[in-house]
């Protein structure tokens, strides 16, 4: 029996708007805890139900952003690029994020002081490509760094739209040949290698991007985003994806969604190393 999809969370005790790091978060608009709690709450329901198994970190008081844990790390097998958060106020999640995945069977790796890089956020997999958005968090030159680590093929995508900053809210690989994505967050060059390396690209709408569309969570042929993306669905559900819809409202105040609140630990289901057998064995069976 292969293994159950496994999946970091950190519940969002501590979740809050305490700063403002991207365009979508505001002081002004301030989060409600007990619905916020609801909302993950229900989202983990969701990934359980599609077969994963959810892992929890500790959350930690005074970092809020602590829940958005695809930020923690790249992972790529048993290893684990740590990320390096280009703003100070996220900065002191690295330790945490450091300890969590040295403790639970990951060879962790760092880049050089002075690379910026938001692990899953910003580095994805589709076939054996890794996708890589760089400028608004990540730098172009972690990725050097990073395809020297793993040795694998890295497309550098610039990400021209503040409002999809990191990769995960403009592209979501489903399995390898074909990705959803936001075309406007990206220049034309980004465009035009997507189109050729990914041969069947699924376009959101502008107003379903804003929903967060492409920040889903994909396990298997289940594709969880937030709600307000009929369109999206649509079109998952005609080439044979269930789509499942949760509202994330909370998180959206934060600039993040489904896809932002989970990493996955034993690859995408879009990775095509998974398939090539080098996958880790779950904590304790190593
Ligand atoms: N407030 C967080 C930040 O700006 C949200 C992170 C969302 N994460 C993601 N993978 N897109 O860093």
């Amino acid at each position: 029996m292969p293994h159950p999809p496994r999946i970091l969370m950190c519940p969002p005790d501590y979740y809050g708007i305490q700063y403002e790091i991207n365009p979508w978060m505001s002081r002004r608009r301030p989060s409600d805890p007990e619905s916020a709690a609801r909302q993950w709450q229900a989202l983990r329901g969701l990934i359980e139900g599609a077969g994963a198994a959810v892992a929890c970190l500790d959350p930690v008081p005074g970092l809020p952003d602590m829940v958005f844990t695809a930020n923690a790390a790249m992972i790529f097998s048993d290893q684990a690029i740590l990320s390096r958060f280009r703003h100070p106020q996220r900065q002191g999640e690295e330790p945490h994020f450091q300890r969590w995945l040295s403790e639970n069977g990951f060879q962790v790796e760092r880049l050089a002081e002075d690379l910026f890089f938001e692990g899953a956020g910003d580095a994805l997999f589709c076939g054996d490509t890794l996708f890589a958005g760089y400028r608004i968090r990540s730098d172009a030159r972690a990725y050097e760094a990073v395809g020297d680590l793993l040795a694998c093929r890295v497309i550098p995508l610039e990400l021209v739209q503040k409002h999809f900053y990191h990769l995960d809210t403009c592209f979501c690989p489903l399995e390898p040949g074909r990705a959803i994505y936001y075309p406007p967050a990206f220049d034309h060059y980004g465009r035009h290698v997507l189109g050729e390396l990914v041969p069947e690209l699924i376009p959101v709408s502008d107003d379903e991007a804003r929903h967060f569309a492409c920040n889903a969570v994909v396990i298997g042929r289940t594709v969880v985003t937030n709600t307000g993306c009929p369109e999206l669905h649509g079109k998952l559900r005609s080439l044979g994806f269930n789509p499942v819809e949760t509202p994330l409202s909370e998180f959206l105040r934060a600039g993040g969604a489904a896809k932002c609140l989970t990493l996955r630990l034993d690859g995408e289901d879009a990775a095509a190393w998974k398939t090539s057998g080098m996958s880790p064995l779950p904590p304790g069976e190593g």
